[in-house]
């Protein structure tokens, strides 16, 4: 079978799972069904390929081709996640698992025997669609976010991480940091649909990542007084959502200010009458910024002006400035044709790995849309194909030797 028959089998395969038939969006959060389908997927295509799978200890799968324990350095991983936004694309996530096992099918064909292991990784919950702190796969095994903190996120329904893990089977009392599952990985290598257009204006099908902004993710709670819309007089009111506008208004207010991004794309109001004055809301930020300086100012900015309705800002998840392995990125550049390399607003599993110390680089597949987290992400067959063979070459390259 041809490269572009796999590809289209392995893409058909999952393109059904969790997809909502009306918006064609996915949702596929975490420890859902949709989720745990993905993941059987995932387990299937591993032993279909006579890769031995590993879960750590918050439930991340990696499959290996080779013993992970057998290089002194570790071994060269790659992979990405396979969970969603609501409502997401099909190329964020699933573009990097499925190009990873067609790197090694091409790998295979080609007669290469890796002296290092390599590794194919389906990161939990990297999106946090569901209990709110995103890369919670990585994050917990790296040690940046507790165990204790992590069993306790609630999703909407308010179900808590631990019970959601209970529920499928993953004791939830394993989670914690796993220095046995980083110490396999010498390096990693995530590939990804691009979230812009960079590539469309440069004209190129692959670009190497080098960096990704600082970002975070912040809960603005403001306060009302629950009335009856027909009675209230406006000077008597306190409407939680007069206070959720400002906010708003002011995250945007605030961007322009320093020349960041700012996103409410969330916002709970509560009680949700339609003839009620809301009692409370609750929004998240989120919010990014080429530096940290101009992000802290962002967010200070909107925190002063929405505290005059009383708003409480907590800041939920904090990812610093990351820059991925200089001589890592140079490497690939030169691997891949003189690739152009650049940085991403974007967060990645590969970016909470960079900041604990894994040597990192990513690749980015061209996105024609340039639109991400909606079901019009793209990428043409011919440019996933590409991302195959260059993740096909690098690998080859890093694993060809014994480091
Ligand atoms: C993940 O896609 C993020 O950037 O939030
Ligand atoms: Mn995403
Ligand atoms: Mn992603």
């Amino acid at each position: 079978m041809t490269q572009a028959a796999t590809f289209e089998q392995l893409w058909s395969a999952i393109a059904d799972i969790g997809r909502d038939p009306t918006t064609g969006g996915y949702r596929r959060f975490a420890w859902t069904e949709a989720d745990l389908r993905m993941r059987e997927w995932f387990s299937g295509e591993c032993a279909s390929r006579g890769l031995d799978l590993i879960e750590d200890r918050m439930g991340n799968q990696w499959a290996w081709w080779g013993d992970p324990d057998s290089s002194p350095t570790g071994g060269v991983a790659t992979g990405s996640h396979l969970d969603s936004v609501p409502d997401g694309g099909a190329f964020d996530g699933p573009l990097g698992v499925v190009s990873a096992l067609l790197a090694i099918d091409r790998l295979r064909s080609d007669g290469f025997t890796p002296q290092r292991p390599i590794g194919v990784v389906n990161f939990v919950d990297e999106e946090g669609a569901r209990f709110g702190v995103s890369c919670a796969g990585s994050r917990v095994i790296t040690g940046v976010l507790s165990p204790d903190r992590a069993r306790a996120l609630r999703d909407a329904d308010g179900i808590t991480m631990a019970d959601a893990m209970r529920a499928a089977r993953r004791p939830p009392e394993q989670l914690g940091p796993d220095p046995e599952a980083l110490g396999r990985i010498g390096s990693f290598i995530e590939l990804h649909v691009e979230q812009g257009r960079g590539l469309v204006e440069l004209g190129r099908a692959i670009a190497v990542g080098n960096r990704i902004w600082p970002h975070g993710r912040w809960r603005i709670e403001i306060p009302g007084e629950a009335n009856h819309a027909g009675t209230t007089m406006l000077s008597d009111r306190r409407d939680a959502v007069i206070g959720c506008a400002r906010a708003v208004l002011a995250a945007r207010t605030a961007a322009e200010a320093h020349g960041s991004l700012a996103t409410i794309g969330k916002i709970n109001i509560q009680p949700g009458g339609v003839n009620a004055i809301a009692s409370s809301a609750t929004a998240w930020l989120d919010a990014r910024a080429a530096d940290e300086p101009a992000l802290r100012a962002t967010v200070a900015q909107i925190e002063n002006e929405a505290g005059g309705s009383g708003a409480v800002v907590t800041e939920e998840s904090w990812t610093p400035q990351t820059a991925f392995d200089d001589a890592l990125v140079s490497r690939l550049a030169s691997l891949l044709d003189g690739a152009p390399v650049m940085g991403t607003g974007a967060g990645h599993d590969a970016g909470i790995l960079a900041n604990a110390g894994v040597p990192v680089a990513m690749i980015f597949v061209r996105n024609p849309t340039g639109v991400s987290h909606s079901p019009a992400e793209w990428a043409e067959p011919e440019d996933c194909l590409a991302g195959v063979a260059a993740l096909a070459t690098v690998l080859a390259d890093l694993a060809g030797a014994q480091q």
